[in-house]
Parts: structure tokens; sequence; C-alpha cells
């Protein structure tokens, strides 16, 4: 029996995963978050696919460990920009660091994540999922795109997740004042919000050479949520990491969805891993994607 379209997603994370052997010799990718799981697993299959990668990352220690790691066992050139996307200044700090060194941009790849189970404010005083994993990715693409659209055909790709299906977006409260605190639907609101934004930048630049798709790097062992209390980290590492994969199949999925020629002109869309889906029914609602996009400008100060 075929599963209905809306429920496919149950299935397709299991189903045969595509994969490419491309090379990107040579063209450059910046890439959030690669200190630890999804993120670092992807620097290591880029690098191995040829490509120059800027690291944007929080942590300096870390993200240097990483670089050199990556430098000497794939030969491409590493770089390190530091940024807190719970801080908007430093967002906007290393975009312009990367425009004035970065002559071109052939991928972007907005990976950085969280969970949290609590509500946390940011630096800029908004709630902290919907900050790093929507407001922040979306300033730092906006930034950088005409950078990214002169090194067409180029691709963005953001890591979003299944968990957009918890829902939770809602747009009058947004840092979670009127309503009980829900660290899923945070998570699945901020995922939301990535997609309909998505979709409004996929149709204004159809014709530009450039694509931007999301995509879920299926269910694996990272330290997504383990910023949270010790109940929450236990049941994470001793019970949900018994159901959860290696990283080395997200890294995979998001190398086969930059680099495959397959996808050259394909842009809009949502990959369960590589496999093109449809995303839950309000994270396609036409109406809201204006309404994000106007607010998620304001709110990163691109319009005052
Ligand atoms: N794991 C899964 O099963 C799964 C499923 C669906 C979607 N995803 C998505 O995959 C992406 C990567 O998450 P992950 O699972 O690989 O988690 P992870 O291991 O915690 O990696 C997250 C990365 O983001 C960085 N980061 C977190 N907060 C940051 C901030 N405020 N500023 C700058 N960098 C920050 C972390 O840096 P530090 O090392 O400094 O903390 C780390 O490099 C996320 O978008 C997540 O939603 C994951």
């Amino acid at each position: 029996m075929e599963l209905p379209e809306e429920l496919k997603f149950i299935v397709n994370g299991r189903m045969p995963q595509k994969k490419t052997t491309a090379r990107i010799d040579g063209r450059v990718c910046v890439i959030t978050g690669t200190t630890s799981g999804v993120g670092l697993a992807a620097a290591r299959r880029i690098a191995k696919g040829g490509a120059d990668l800027i690291l944007v990352c929080r942590n300096q220690n870390k993200a240097s460990i990483v670089k050199d790691e990556l430098e000497k066992d794939y030969h491409v050139n590493v770089n390190v920009v530091i940024a807190d996307f719970a801080d908007l200044k430093q967002v906007r700090r290393a975009s312009s660091i990367i425009l004035e060194n970065y002559p071109r941009i052939d991928f972007l790849i907005n990976n950085i994540g969280i969970h949290n189970t609590s509500r946390k404010l940011s630096v800029d005083e908004f709630e902290a999922v919907f900050q790093v994993n929507h407001l922040a990715s979306f300033l730092f693409t906006r930034l950088l795109l005409n950078r990214v659209l002169e090194s067409s055909p180029s691709r963005i790709l953001y890591v979003n997740s299944e968990g957009h299906r918890f829902g939770g977006l809602d747009l009058n409260d947004l840092n979670w004042l009127r309503r009980r605190y829900s660290g899923f639907q945070s998570y699945g609101a901020s995922k939301i919000a990535q997609l309909l934004t998505i979709w409004e930048l996929s149709e204004q630049l159809a014709e530009s050479g450039m694509t931007i798709n999301a995509m879920h790097p299926g269910g694996v062992r990272t330290n997504i949520g383990m910023n949270n209390g010790l109940l929450y980290r236990f049941y994470q590492r001793y019970f949900l990491y018994l159901f959860l994969s290696n990283t080395e199949i997200s890294a995979e999925a998001i190398y086969y969805l930059i680099a495959s020629p397959e996808l050259d002109k394909v842009s809009g869309k949502f990959f369960n891993q590589t496999i093109e889906e449809k995303p839950a029914i309000y994270a396609l609602d036409r109406e809201i994607v204006k309404k994000v996009w106007k607010i998620s400008d304001q709110l990163t100060g691109l319009t005052s």
C-alpha cells in the first residue's frame, strides 16, 4: 500500500539514498557550525570532494582543530570565521569579514542549529532557538546573497529538519510570552520559518542560476540538545542514541545536494536526506511566507 504524500517522511529516511562522486575541486564553500555533528561530518566530506572551506563557528579552539585536520587530511584551503549566532552583531561582522576576504562563494550551507528544553533569550533578546536557527541564518544568507549570486551557478543549502512537523510558529508570539514553552515546538517554529523564507528566496531568484534548498540530515548522533539539563542529556545519550545513525549519512546527503549535477536546476525543495519530500502543510502556507519574510527582515535590522 502506498502512503499518502504527507506521510512519506515516515519511510523516506529508510529508503536507499543517492550519492555522487562528482568533484568540486577549487570551489569555495561557506559552512556554519562545523565543530561537531552534522556540520563537522559535512565539512570533511566537502573537503574530500576538493572544495576550499570557510568554517563559521563560535569556538575558536574547536574550529582551529577542525581546520588543521581538514588541511592535513584533504590538502584544501580552510579558514575560520568566528561568530556566535545568538548575537546578530557577530553575524554581521562575520559576513563582512567573508565579503572582504573571499571573492566567491559557490556553496553556502546553513547548518548551525540548537534545541532548548526551556525558554532562553539570545543576546538580542529573541527566543534563542528562533534566533540561532532562523533569524541569524536569515541575516547571514541575506548579507552574503549578492556574493553567492555573483558566483552562480551556486547553491545555498539549509540543514533543516523533519522537526518542522512539530509546528509551533505563531507570528504573534515569537518570544513565547503567551504560551507555555515547548522545546519541540520552538524548534519546529524555527525550522518552519526557515522553510518559508527559503521558498520566498527561491521564487525571487528563480532565473539567477543560484539554487536554494532545504534538507533533513537523518536522525543522527550529535551534540544537539546536550546543552540542556542532566535528565535530557541522560535520555539522549543512553536511550535516543540507540535509534540514531552515524553522521556520515548526513555528510553524504549534504554532499550529494551541493555537488550532484542532477540538482543543477532544482530549487525551492525539501529533501529527506536525498529524497525530495513534501513538507508539513503549515510550512507550505503561501499566505504567511510574505509575513515571515517581512518580520525576519525587521527583526534582523535589514529594514527598520
Ligand atoms: N542530529 C540530528 O538528528 C538532527 C536531525 C535533524 C536536523 N538536525 C539539524 O542539524 C544541524 C546541526 O545540528 P547537529 O545535530 O549536528 O548538532 P551539534 O552537534 O550540536 O552541532 C551544532 C553546531 O552548531 C554550532 N552552534 C550551536 N549554537 C551556536 C551559536 N549560537 N553560534 C554559533 N554556532 C553555534 C555548534 O557549535 P559548538 O560546538 O560551539 O556548540 C556546532 O558546531 C542543526 O540545524 C539541526 O537542527 C539534526
